[in-house]
């Protein structure tokens, strides 16, 4: 327990940079650790007041937001592995700076985690590790012949207003520290494009009943869409991302679209206010990996491709063994067996 709370103490000197997603650092807290004591919200990196605050007043919820930075973190580089920014920058307290600039990669990271913060609380309700919420409410409507409404709802409104919350603090404190009021405005609005894209995958999930999986009865609920649907969706708005400036409309300072058509920023595109580098080489500064011995493919004509990847330095091929089992064979009754046969593949990374 106490090494626990001294590598905390060092994720907390880390993380003592800035502003909006700083909780995403309690994807690194040791899984030994458990939220059971107030004084615990103390030494948790990346909390502001008001986080700490709902810390200290729902010990329980806390766990489940550490689970749902962990979850951030790995879809967001599941999602982008074929591209050149691929979100490793979540992971490294040094480029999270880079992060508040106010890019296309903030913007969806903002989406993404309070998407993954209000789904994570939602199905926590669901599965019961929350005591403070159960299933979602049975819609209002009446179901088809042969459907009824059964099983536990997601619930998604609880996890809305919970996560929005937490997630959402940092961009309300009135203070300065929380980055420029453009920058605020435009995580705001990312996040609520984040939470839209969670309102929208919420599905109908049904379950079969009936003699011999005849399915005559069907018991159906609402739920979520993995988290993972939800990024592609969010990535799909980050390729078409709008880029915003900051402008008096009426009385306030809005974000407001940078070309020349007039028009409001819309509530289902994602925005943000500085252009990103192309990310081909390394760059401490703009917070830029480089894609040097990233594993590109040669036969692909997307992103992943070694033309793209390797932004036209070319790339080096490597052997690759795998061990796959071959020759399988049904055994009567009931079992099968396989042998193990070996495959070179070639690969190819980025010079
Ligand atoms: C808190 O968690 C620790 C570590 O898991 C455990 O040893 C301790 O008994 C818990 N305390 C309470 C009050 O539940
Ligand atoms: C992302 O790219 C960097 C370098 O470009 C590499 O070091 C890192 O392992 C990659 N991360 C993932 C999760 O693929
Ligand atoms: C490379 O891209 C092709 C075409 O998109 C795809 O079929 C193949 O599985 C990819 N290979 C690897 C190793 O990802």
């Amino acid at each position: 327990m106490k090494k626990a709370f001294l590598i905390l103490h060092l994720i907390l000197l880390l993380s003592q940079l800035c502003c909006g997603i700083k909780w995403l650092a309690l994807s690194q807290t040791p899984s030994s650790l458990h939220i059971n004591k107030t004084q615990h919200c103390k030494v948790l990196p990346g909390l502001v007041n008001s986080q700490a605050q709902l810390c200290r007043s729902n010990l329980e919820l806390m766990q489940t937001i550490i689970h749902a930075a962990r979850e951030v973190k790995k879809t967001c580089q599941k999602t982008f592995t074929d591209m050149r920014w691929n979100c490793s920058s979540i992971d490294s307290p040094k480029y999270l700076p880079d992060l508040e600039r106010g890019t296309r990669e903030a913007a969806f990271v903002y989406a993404l985690s309070a998407a993954a913060i209000s789904h994570t609380i939602a199905r926590a309700c669901t599965s019961g590790d929350l005591k403070l919420c159960t299933c979602g409410p049975i819609p209002g409507e009446i179901p088809e012949p042969g459907y009824r409404w059964g099983g536990c709802a997601d619930n998604l409104h609880f996890g809305l207003v919970v996560g929005s919350k937490f997630s959402d603090a940092p961009m309300k404190m009135k203070k300065k520290s929380g980055g420029s009021h453009a920058n605020k405005l435009m995580h705001l609005h990312n996040s609520e494009v984040g939470r839209q894209a969670l309102r929208d995958a919420l599905v109908m999930k049904c379950k079969c009943h009936g003699v011999s999986g005849s399915c005559s009865i069907r018991t159906c609920w609402r739920g979520l869409q993995d988290l993972k649907e939800v990024a592609m969706d969010l990535k799909t708005k980050y390729l078409s991302a709008t880029k915003v400036v900051h402008r008096p409309m009426g009385t306030r300072k809005q974000l407001v679209p940078k070309d020349i058509d007039v028009r409001p920023v819309r509530e289902n595109e994602l925005v943000y206010l500085q252009s990103s580098p192309d990310f081909c080489a390394k760059n401490d500064k703009l917070g830029s990996f480089g894609t040097q011995d990233r594993q590109c493919n040669k036969t692909s004509s997307g992103s992943d491709s070694c033309d793209l990847m390797c932004c036209g330095r070319g790339y080096n091929p490597y052997s690759e063994q795998l061990v796959e089992r071959c020759h399988c064979k049904y055994h009567w009754c009931c079992y099968v067996t396989c042998k193990k046969c070996e495959r070179t593949v070639e690969r190819y990374v980025c010079k």
